[in-house]
Formats: structure tokens, C-alpha cells, sequence
């Protein structure tokens, strides 16, 4: 909160701030003075501070506050001393998130969609294709998808389902290769948030405790002149808590979360803006391949035994390394070694066989 000696400074540098905020002046008094109760958590804020930030009037923020108890936020309102976000919640909200962000990125936040990876292909395939990189993020997925045709469980609330819509790829980056850039960004993302370790199954899961916390689906669009990747969907889903219901019985052994419920640690708007630090600072330096050794470094796999299937043949073999193209090398018990540019490995972890 701000002190009588440096708040006329202060003010004028939150003032400008705010004005530079991206689209923050295309919000509505609602969402700004949520994100201001947001940033300010377990704290009473006075509504002439409110006012004097957003340079409304007190009846505008009583206004916006009664709106947004109205829409189900749990704000109390303290005599004689102002308001406070009684809960605190985890919503997303795109101006919270981009102005965490390094990189200048269209964010976009929707409530319930059937994937945040059809949107986004939506969103390149229109005639308005953005010229920019366009992050969609919802709130839940009602047709979330994983590799291979699979179902990508999203649940509203417990997770982060985030797209990067990428109408253009980098010259000096390799698309085949972003998964790989992914899983490293969002492995780095976690570890500077939280205390945790996470490891990578390869080639896009993420694992904690022997469970997959975080998948990856990246998507290209195929230019039909030159025949060339052009565009390139980056899907990200990351458990943060988890909730029994729901989940298909055949996953309730793999799948599971950051964080126990009611003991979440992080915000889905922080997490996904340092996925997204991670992984645009990693793209952008992507020729010099240091992300592959950071992704090795993580690689559970390496050293394990590992079964796959391969033109209708199983194997099964010892996973040795992964090389530059991000393919994972795996010798046979015959002594061969079979590289692994794409597909899915399983491997046994406490008894249980992953896929
Ligand atoms: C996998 O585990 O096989 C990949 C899962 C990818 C899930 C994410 S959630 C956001 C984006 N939208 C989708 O429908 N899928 C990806």
C-alpha cells in the first residue's frame, strides 16, 4: 500500500504503468479493479485507492464491486476500511498474464471451449489470420485432445489448457523440435515457481512422482505450394490440482497433479506466463541446441528399460540417449539400436506400465 511521503511518485508511476499495460484500457472497471484486489491478496484496499488508481469515481468501484460479488467473486466489503478478495482465487485473466510476459503475444481467455488447439487452428485458418503469436487459454476443455487421437481430460478450475497459435516459425528454429523446447520450458517454469522436480517421459509428457502432470500436442499447418510447415500449434495442459471425478478409469493410475487440492501453490496466469518466458526465450535461441541437453537432464527414460511398437512389431530395449534431432535411441537386446524420431515409448514405473 502506499505511504503519504512517496505517494504522489508513486502514483505517477503506477498511472503510467498502467496506461502502457496492453489492452488494459480495453477492459472493463470490473476486470481492472479485480486485478488490482488480485494483486494485492489478503489485503483490505480502500476504495479511494481504487478510485485513485483507475481515476474513477467511488461510486464507479462500489459499482464494479457489486458486479463482480454479483458474478460469484467472494469479496468482502470491511466498514470503514474497503474491500478484499475473501477467497484467493485462481482465475485466469489475460492482462494478468501478459503483463508477466517478456514477449509481446495476443492473449486471449475463454471460459469453456471444446480445445484450446481447435481454437487455435480456427484462429490461423481464418481470414484474419494474426499477424502476431496468439495464446488461448480456457478455463475448461469439453473436447481437450492428446496425441495419437486420445482425450486430453480438462476439467474447469484444476488445470491450465493453454494454445500458442504460430502463424510464423522462426527461420533458425526446427518445428519438428518445439515439443522437445516445450517440455524444457515448462519443466524450467515449474522448477523456478515451486520446490518441485519434474522429469520428462520422452517425448511430451511431463512427470511428478511417477505420474503425468503436463502433455504436449504440437500441431502444424502445412503450406500446400511449398509443401513446408507454416504454421504451428503449441499445446500445453498441465494438471495443477486434481479431481477423482471424472477421470476415465484407465488413466486414474497416471494421471496426476502439481499440486494436493486446497494446497495449490501457484496461479494458473503465473504459470502459463513463465511457460511462455521459458519457451519463447529457448525458441529464440533455438539453434545453439542447449534446451537438448536441459531436456536431457530430465529424461526419466534414459537408462530404462522401454517398450514400443514399430511397423506392428513390439520392442523392447534399453533407452541409451537422445541426439540432436531430439530422437530417442534405444538398443535391443541383440545388440541394435533403433532410433526414435517419433511415436510413444511406455515404461515401467513402480509396477505400473505408462503410455
Ligand atoms: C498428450 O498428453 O497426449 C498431449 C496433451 C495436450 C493437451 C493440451 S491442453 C491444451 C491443448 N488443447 C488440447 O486440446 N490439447 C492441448
Amino acid at each position: 500500500m502506499l505511504t503519504e511521503s512517496n505517494k504522489w511518485l508513486t502514483m505517477f508511476f503506477r498511472f503510467g504503468t498502467l496506461l502502457v499495460r496492453r489492452g488494459w484500457c480495453y477492459l472493463q472497471t470490473k476486470d481492472k479493479v479485480l486485478v488490482l484486489l488480485s494483486e494485492n491478496p489478503n489485503q483490505t484496499v480502500s476504495g479511494q485507492w481504487l478510485a485513485n488508481e483507475l481515476s474513477m469515481s467511488r461510486t464507479a468501484i462500489w459499482k464494479a464491486i457489486q458486479t463482480l460479488q454479483n458474478e460469484g467473486y467472494e469479496i468482502e466489503s470491511v466498514p470503514n476500511a474497503g474491500y478484499r478478495l475473501a477467497k484467493d482465487i485462481d482465475f485466469l485473466h489475460a492482462e494478468l498474464i501478459r503483463k508477466k510476459l517478456h514477449h509481446q503475444l495476443d492473449i486471449r481467455v475463454l471460459d469453456s471451449i471444446d480445445s484450446t488447439n481447435e481454437e487455435a487452428k480456427r484462429i490461423l485458418n481464418s481470414e484474419t489470420k494474426p499477424e502476431v503469436d496468439t495464446v488461448i487459454l480456457a478455463n475448461e476443455q469439453t473436447k481437450g485432445k492428446g496425441r495419437l487421437g486420445r482425450y486430453f481430460h480438462s476439467p474447469e478450475q484444476t488445470g491450465l489448457y493453454m494454445s500458442v497459435a504460430m502463424p510464423k516459425i522462426s527461420s533458425e528454429a526446427d518445428p519438428t523440435l518445439l515439443t522437445t523446447v516445450a517440455a524444457v520450458a515448462a519443466c524450467f517454469a515449474i522448477e523456478k515457481l515451486t520446490d518441485l522436480k519434474p522429469q520428462i517421459k520422452w517425448v511430451n509428457d511431463i512427470f511428478l512422482d511417477g505420474k503425468k502432470i503436463c502433455g504436449i500436442l504440437t500441431e502444424g499447418i502445412i503450406n500446400l505450394e511449398t509443401q513446408k510447415i507454416e504454421s504451428i500449434i503449441l499445446g500445453i495442459g498441465v494438471n495443477l490440482t486434481r479431481e477423482e471425478e471424472g477421470i476415465p478409469n484407465e488413466f486414474k493410475h497416471v494421471i496426476g497433479s502439481l499440486f494436493e487440492k486446497d494446497e495449490q501453490q501457484i496461479k494458473r496466469n503465473e504459470l502459463s506466463a513463465a511457460i511462455l518466458n521459458e519457451f519463447y526465450t529457448l525458441y529464440e535461441n533455438m539453434s545453439d541446441k542447449k534446451y537438448l541437453d536441459e531436456y536431457r537432464k530430465r529424461c526419466f527414460v534414459l537408462g530404462q528399460q522401454v517398450s514400443f511398437t514399430r511397423n506392428k512389431q513390439d520392442y523392447t530395449g534399453t533407452a541409451e540417449q537422445i541426439d540432436d534431432t531430439g530422437a530417442l535411441i534405444v538398443r535391443l537386446s541383440n545388440g541394435e539400436t533403433i532410433t526414435l524420431s517419433y511415436g510413444e515409448i511406455s515404461i515401467k514405473i513402480e509396477g505400473s506400465q505408462t503410455k
